[in-house]
């Protein structure tokens, strides 16, 4: 896959550049950000700081969370423009709004050297729509357009798609280096190669594991996914939280496919909060009151020997509820050996970045900013936003 590359295009002082980045992340204590949540801020750097040093002036575009098109004081970016000022050791100029006549003048009498970062897109509704009226307008405060934003490129919205019809647009140095890295170790990948996916969504997973179930030689499913695997199956899973409405779905898995592992014992409590022992206990002896909450001893040797023989991995969300560290054992054990491996690893999702945190990795580890957008990259081979990024699309 060819794309225009930012990269490569000359004379770029002065330039307005609108960077598109993804910085939705969850914070910590007192709406603030932390290193141990700021992985994809990091990410964001490299691009930042090549604009910077071609002299362009780099106006950032973001969202956070999912305010609906209104204002959401909690969801406003300050703490991200905060950490990413540390980060770059150099003020970000922060815009209160994304439109209107006073940013268009700010942005217009910058001058080389200032960093801007608009408030977030998303409490436009227009964003979400991918509406031109909206994209013209972001368009309209910049020279070019660069998308860094790999792990929000599932979403058509017109900060991603609609502003690509207004300006010359790029993929940033991140973006480059995703559609790199997933393409090579998925389309030829080195044998056996394990295919490690949990966390929920299901409706967001299942068209991923039927596909993992094609070209995987292991298919390793904890976490939620595993409780619809095992309901489907006719295994009880007491109170455990599943989508109901997926099971018939599920049901289309080859469900006795020698390729696919599911728990063999799992980790249970009455509550997903609960602070009690938690209690191990073999698949089908989950009583109705209890929540199956993480993988059971028994089930990590397993996925761990698997993962020991294999010479590609990729893996995509936690293998049991991490938000309680009481559960967290299981995703912990499983990232050891994954990071121990020599093989060619990618690791994908907000969970598991964060679980990762500042830890020195191996080069044969590819830490994919993406959760939805990697797997959604990883079936479908492409994504919306990155379709007006290709050489043959761009207009300039
Ligand atoms: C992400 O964090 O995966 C992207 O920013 C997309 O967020 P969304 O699922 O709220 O659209």
């Amino acid at each position: 896959m060819k794309i225009n590359s930012i990269q490569y295009v000359k004379n770029l002082k002065g330039k307005k550049i609108l960077i598109r980045v993804d910085y939705n992340v969850t914070l910590g204590k007192n709406n603030t950000l932390g290193e141990e949540d700021d992985a994809r801020i990091r990410m964001s750097l490299p691009t930042i700081k090549f604009l910077l040093k071609k002299k362009s002036i780099p106006v950032i575009l973001a969202h956070r969370g999912r305010p609906e098109g209104k204002v959401v004081e909690t969801l406003r970016l300050n703490p991200l423009a905060d950490r990413l000022t540390h980060l770059l050791k150099k003020k970000v100029i922060q815009l209160d709004s994304c439109t209107g006549y006073e940013i268009e003048n700010k942005i217009k009498k910058s001058k080389i050297g200032d960093i801007f970062i608009l408030e977030n897109l998303r409490f436009d509704p227009r964003e979400e729509k991918n509406s031109d009226d909206f994209s013209q307008k972001l368009a309209g405060l910049g020279d070019m357009y660069v998308n860094d934003a790999f792990s929000n490129s599932h979403r058509k919205h017109a900060s991603m798609v609609g502003i690509t019809k207004f300006l010359p647009s790029y993929a940033g140095l991140l973006m480059e280096k995703e559609i790199k890295q997933l393409s090579k170790s998925w389309e030829n990948p080195k044998r056996p190669l394990a295919t490690i996916i949990g966390g929920a969504k299901i409706s967001t997973k299942l068209g991923l594991i039927k596909k993992f179930m094609d070209v995987s030689d292991f298919v390793l499913v904890g976490g939620a996914l595993a409780n619809m695997i095992l309901k489907a199956k006719g295994v009880s899973i007491g109170k455990s939280v599943i989508e109901e409405s997926m099971i018939k779905k599920v049901k289309e898995i080859k469900l006795t496919s020698t390729k696919l592992h599911i728990p063999l014992d799992v980790i249970t409590s009455d509550s997903p909060d609960s602070l009690a022992l938690p209690k191990t206990k073999a698949v089908g002896k989950v009583l109705d009151d209890e929540y199956i909450l993480d993988l059971g001893p028994d089930t990590i040797e397993l996925f761990s020997s698997i993962i020991k023989k294999s010479k590609t991995i990729i893996w995509n969300g936690p293998m049991g509820y991490v938000e309680n560290r009481h559960f967290q054992k299981a995703t912990k054990k499983i990232m050891e050996v994954v990071l121990r491996s020599r093989a060619d690893v990618i690791i994908g999702g907000g969970d598991s970045l964060k679980m990762i945190g500042h830890k020195k990795m191996n080069k044969n580890i590819f830490l994919s900013s993406g959760g939805g957008a990697m797997l959604e990259f990883l079936e479908f081979g492409m994504l919306p936003a990155i379709v007006p990024l290709l050489l043959k699309n761009n207009k300039t």
